[in-house]
């Protein structure tokens, strides 16, 4: 699919679900999750080495496909600026709603979905994004993006994208989403019959099973992100991955024994840190 029709794909389904977003994800906002992804954002905070962290000037964010901002609120918390961008204009005043942070702690960013034209090099303390990546066709130029606009010393912060195990035949994995999907709330049938898009979306995935209505989504054997080239990518701008770590995701719809039995043994998403080293420090001087 043409890069133009991608992206106006996921524009549309995003405007469409802003109202319903925070509902229809609440398996990220749940607190065991929201709990790794405050400690885990704490630590890459750590790891920032700019002169502004060190200096007066307090420290700025960007939360790339921001949502209606998960790491957002969790960033301002932690005392950055942030610069939340996204591509749904929907999702974006969500976000201005929602957080009515104070002045200067917020601005909200129209993204176009191919790049950060307009955004300087080296703008960014901390560039995160979390569950984005998958979402778009040309994550390899978007890695590019991010790793440009961060600053000497500054890190990207880059989680909830799958791993390997997402596309494998692992019958872990499997079983952990047969549980998943027999545990998940499901949708009264009066309010299915109050909902005729949703015989359309099911019609859709029929004529083609990789249909989303969350938009186009690259988690398939065949078409998914991978993590060579994001590495590479990010070692070509001069950064040092700091951080590469594969956990089970914490998903409110394993019961807790379930989760304690397999995630040591079903790690499917990946969070990887890397931080920007300056050429000094690249020649080894
Ligand atoms: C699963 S949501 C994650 C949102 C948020 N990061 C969170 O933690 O809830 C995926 C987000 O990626 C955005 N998105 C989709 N395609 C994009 C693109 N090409 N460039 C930037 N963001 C995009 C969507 O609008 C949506 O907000």
């Amino acid at each position: 699919m043409p890069a133009e029709r991608h992206i106006r794909r996921n524009v549309r389904a995003h405007d469409g679900i802003a109202a319903e977003y925070d509902a229809i994800h609440a398996e990220l906002l749940c607190p065991a999750e929201q709990q790794r992804l405050k400690l885990k954002l704490k630590w890459a905070v750590g790891a920032i080495r700019t002169e502004s962290v060190s200096g007066n000037r307090p420290p700025h964010a960007l939360d790339f496909g921001c949502g209606t901002g998960n790491l957002t609120r969790l960033l301002i918390e932690m005392d950055f600026g942030v610069t939340a961008g996204d591509v749904s204009t929907k999702l974006l005043r969500r976000v201005r709603d929602k957080l009515g942070a104070p002045a200067g702690m917020l601005e909200t960013m129209r993204l176009n979905g191919y790049d950060l034209a307009g955004v300087r090099d080296g703008t960014f303390d901390l560039v995160a994004t979390y569950s984005v990546l998958h979402h778009v066709a040309d994550y390899a130029k978007i890695v590019d993006e991010l790793a440009r606009v961060t600053r000497i010393g500054g890190v990207v912060f880059i989680d909830h994208e799958a791993t390997g195990v997402q596309w494998s035949d692992d019958p872990g994995w499997k079983a952990l989403q047969a549980i998943a999907s027999a545990s998940a709330p499901r949708t009264s049938w009066w309010r299915k019959l109050l909902q005729p898009r949703r015989y359309w979306r099911r019609l859709r995935r029929l004529i083609n099973p990789r249909y989303q209505s969350e938009g186009d989504i690259h988690v398939w054997p065949d078409d998914h992100i991978e993590w060579d080239i994001i590495d590479s990518s990010l070692r070509k701008r001069g950064f040092e991955i700091i951080l590469c770590e594969d956990y089970l995701f914490p998903s409110p719809y394993y019961p807790q024994e379930v989760f304690e039995e397999y995630k040591d043994r079903v790690r499917d998403i990946r969070l990887l840190v890397a931080r920007r080293s300056s050429p000094g420090e690249r020649s080894g001087k």
